[in-house]
């Protein structure tokens, strides 16, 4: 039997660890060969999301090569629109696009909130046969979007640059704007509920666009509901021991560097950085930090990526809190071996900040 690995999760709870744990978004994806093959085999993206048996290996391919400490369940923010009936689908090469997009009051009114033992029965599936599958050697992170940034993509069809549609909605209709938020909002926190019944062991909202708002914008139209997502998660009591029963929750709004107080109230358990970020102005020891190398970073060659590595280490110093991971997605194109080289440093130098479990 492997060892149980719970590094990740002691981390989110700000409890002394071995070494400092590292996971990257979209770790599951297009770098990996065998990505690229079991897609080609599939078909296509979301029929890898709605079988559990592909979505299962999808998430298990990047640890069978990397050491890394956590597993995220493969699958897509969009999941959500698409059960809420908008048809969701992938153009080549061109992202996720959708065949009704959200035009007028009246499409929101019409749309109802999804039951996720129904609708998306397909990501409790998944989750259930990848917990079975790991046997506790990671931990399983479940994941959602915000409602804002859902509604970024259901309103403007697809991805954008300019967010046109929805801050033209923003600034003339803000009422209808609310009313499609609050429905995502209780679509999200069910769904999420859900995924800690399925056994997600914690949780992660993708804000990814929330940085494209007005610092006031964003309190009202992100903040507000990802803080009424928080109060509405099932995360169990957290005390001063760690508990492994406990489900912590992180944000993490892509260029939300000057917001991270007020995402630290409401109340998440970690908040994730992008590379904009100096971490060694962050308060530590209160909530976990997650990050931030930019991604691009993986480009460079082995003592580039060292050097940078421990740029990072050093600024968060030798405190408890400390998620290691990119500060946004891995790229397409990045050469495995500076994955290797990323993780196996993490390990190695963090070693000398702690002398904790796990
Ligand atoms: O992190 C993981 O490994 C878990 C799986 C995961 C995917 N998407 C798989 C995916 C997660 C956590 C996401 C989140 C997601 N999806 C976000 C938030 C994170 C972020 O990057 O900001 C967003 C905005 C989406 C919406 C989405 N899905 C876009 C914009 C795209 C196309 C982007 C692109 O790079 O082409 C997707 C498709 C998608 N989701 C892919 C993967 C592996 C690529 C699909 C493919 O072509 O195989």
């Amino acid at each position: 039997m492997q060892r149980q690995n719970d590094r990740y999760l002691r981390a989110l709870q700000c409890q002394p660890v071995d070494c400092t744990p590292i996971w990257m978004m979209r770790q599951a994806g297009r770098y990996l060969p065998e990505y690229r093959q079991l897609r080609t085999e599939a078909g296509d993206f979301m029929t890898m999301c709605k079988n559990p048996d592909l979505a299962c290996e999808a998430t298990l391919q990047p640890l069978r090569r990397f050491d890394l400490d956590a597993a995220i369940i493969f699958s897509d923010i969009l999941t959500i629109p698409d059960a809420m009936g908008l048809g969701l689908y992938f153009e080549q090469g061109e992202g996720p696009k959708f065949k009704k997009p959200i035009k007028s009051l009246s499409d929101i009114n019409q749309l109802s909130i999804p039951d996720p033992q129904t609708a998306l029965a397909y990501v409790m599936d998944a989750i259930r046969l990848t917990r079975k599958e790991l046997q506790g050697r990671v931990p399983l992170i479940g994941f959602a979007g915000s409602p804002w940034t859902l509604a970024t993509y259901m309103i403007e069809g697809g991805s954008s640059k300019t967010f046109t549609k929805i801050k033209k909605m923003l600034y003339s209709e803000p009422s209808s704007l609310h009313l499609l938020l609050d429905k995502l909002a209780e679509s999200v926190a069910l769904y999420l509920n859900a995924q800690i019944e399925a056994g997600a062991q914690s949780i992660m909202i993708f804000d990814s666009w929330g940085g494209a708002l007005s610092h006031r914008s964003y309190l009202e139209f992100s903040l507000q509901y990802m803080h009424k997502i928080v109060s509405l998660l099932k995360r169990g009591t957290r005390g001063q021991e760690y508990s492994k029963n406990y489900i912590p929750v992180t944000l993490f709004t892509k260029g939300g560097g000057l917001w991270l107080d007020n995402i630290i109230q409401t109340g998440c358990d970690a908040i994730g950085v992008d590379w904009t970020v100096d971490l060694s102005l962050l308060p530590k020891d209160k909530v976990a930090i997650q990050g931030n190398l930019d991604p691009t970073v993986l480009y460079g060659d082995r003592a580039t990526i060292q050097h940078n590595t421990d740029l990072i280490l050093k600024e968060f110093g030798p405190h408890n809190g400390h998620i290691f991971n990119l500060g946004h997605g891995i790229n397409q194109d990045t050469p495995i071996e500076s994955v290797e080289i990323l993780v196996d440093t993490v390990h190695k130098l963090s070693k000398r900040d702690h002398n904790g479990e796990s």
